[in-house]
Formats: structure tokens, sequence, C-alpha cells
């Protein structure tokens, strides 16, 4: 079974970068095979992770609802999917990546998520860890894409305001009732001690903040990958030693 961990947070809040520099470090630290899955439909994990896409799950469905003539006669449509998506998951080096990508038309995210959430189902034997970055806010928990994780990594600033989303997220998480083994709160762009008081009831194990790091907005300027950043930057060496409590 792989160790599966979902990205969740406001818009901004730097889901993406986190989630690509835990796949970076997932990696470098040699603890196994792992599969980023980039959900959010303005996909941009690909960019941060310095690989090309091919396909998208939205484009594959695309082009057969187009296309119905490519499946052969003796498949079924869904295994067909099934069979087409495989093509859709791009070989980084050290890991794998599979994007959602963006429904063309509206109406038709349910159906991606379905695939999306049955692919899911099928792959945690082929990885020793997935990493999903999910859409912000909260639509994308209620399709009920994602029904289990071993660790939510929830995202925040340490604004009230930034504090408050993160507390929205988690209520929505126990009332989907998806089962988070761990559910943590990581906050970004912060450094110094974050008083108990403002997050003892958000529901979420605090455990700990990534400072603001000028390598990592520089090569987000840049459009580069952060698979570059240098490693001394500090937000990759804060996140190392946070490491373990979100993937072990
Ligand atoms: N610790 C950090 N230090 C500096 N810039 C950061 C940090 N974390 C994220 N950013 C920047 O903030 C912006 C939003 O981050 P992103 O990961 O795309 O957020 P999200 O995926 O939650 O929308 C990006 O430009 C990113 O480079
Ligand atoms: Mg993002």
């Amino acid at each position: 079974m792989s160790y599966t961990i979902a990205i969740a947070g406001k818009g901004g809040t730097g889901k993406t970068t986190i989630a690509t520099l835990l796949v970076r470090l997932i990696k470098e630290n040699k603890l196994g095979s792992i599969l980023a899955i980039d959900a959010d439909p303005n996909s941009n994990l690909a960019e941060g992770l310095g690989i090309e896409i091919k396909e998208t799950i939205s484009s594959i469905l695309d082009d057969i609802s187009l296309h119905p003539e490519i499946i052969p006669k003796d498949m079924s449509k869904d295994r067909f999917i099934e069979y087409q998506i495989h093509t859709a998951i791009s070989e980084g080096d050290g890991f794998d990546l599979l994007t959602m990508g963006r429904p063309e038309g509206p109406g038709c995210y349910c159906y991606v998520n379905n695939v999306l959430r049955n692919i899911m189902g099928k792959l945690t034997n082929d990885y020793d860890y997935i990493v999903i970055d999910n859409e912000a806010g909260l639509e994308h928990l209620s399709r009920r894409t994602l029904r289990a994780c071993d660790a939510l990594v929830v995202i925040s600033d340490a604004t009230p305001a930034g504090l408050r989303a993160a507390k929205r997220i988690n209520l929505l998480v126990e009332e989907l009732k998806i089962k988070a083994k761990k559910r943590l709160l990581l906050l970004n762009r912060f450094a110094g001690k974050i008083e108990k008081e403002k997050i003892k009831d958000l529901g979420l194990d605090y455990i700990g903040s990534i400072p603001e790091d000028n390598l990592i907005q520089k090569i987000s300027l840049d459009g580069g990958s952060l698979m570059d950043l240098d490693n001394t930057a500090v937000g990759l060496q804060s996140l190392d030693k946070l490491g373990g409590k979100i993937w072990s």
C-alpha cells in the first residue's frame, strides 16, 4: 500500500510549492517510489517539478468523447479509459506525475473526478508514496475524489483569516468522513513562534513552519523548477526537518 500525502489549503498559500518540495525530499532521502498527482484543474505542478506533460486525464476523456470510435470493439469504455490514463503518467527523474487537467465544457468535473478516484485506487499498490496537490478551497474535497489518506497537510499563512480557512477545511474533512490518519497544519511564509492559543481549536496538529524564502520566490518568478532550488534554501531545509512528521 502506498503512503498517501494530500496537500490542501486556500489559494496561494503554497500548496504546489510544498507538494513539489515534498516530492523532491522523498526522492533525495531515498524513501521509495513516488507518484505526484496534480488534482488542481489550474495545474502547474509539472512546472515546479520540471517535467513536460503529454496528456492529462481531462484531455484523454475529451478525446474519447469526441472520437468514441477509437475505443477498440473488444474493449469496454471503462477498460479503455483506464488503459489510456496509464499513458498520461509522465516519468520524471525519480518520480512519476499524473495530471488531472481541465475538462472542456461545464458539468464534466464529476466524470473526471470519478476516473481520478478509480485510478488512484488502482495505483496505490504501484508506488511507495503518493503526493496529491489539491485544488484551492474546498470544492475538490466536496467532490470526494479523496476518500482516505495517511497525512492531510493543510497549508496556511499565520493570519486569523488564513487560520479560519484551515479550520473550515478540517471541518469539511470531518463532515465528508474523509479518512485522514494524520491531520496536520503547516504554516508557510512564517518564521517564529505561533501562539498556541491561535491554533488550539483548529483540530489540526501543528508541525511547524516554513519561512519566506527568496530563492523559492526567484525560481517562481523565473518560471523555473523547484528541483533546481539550491540545497541551502531555507524553505527546503525547514521542510526537510519537518518532513518526518509528514511522511512517516
Ligand atoms: N516559503 C515561501 N517563500 C517564498 N515564496 C513562496 C513560499 N511558498 C510559496 N511561495 C510563492 O507563493 C506563490 C504561491 O505559491 P503556490 O505554491 O503556487 O500556492 P498554491 O498552490 O497554494 O496556490 C508562488 O509564487 C510561490 O513561489
Ligand atoms: Mg497550486
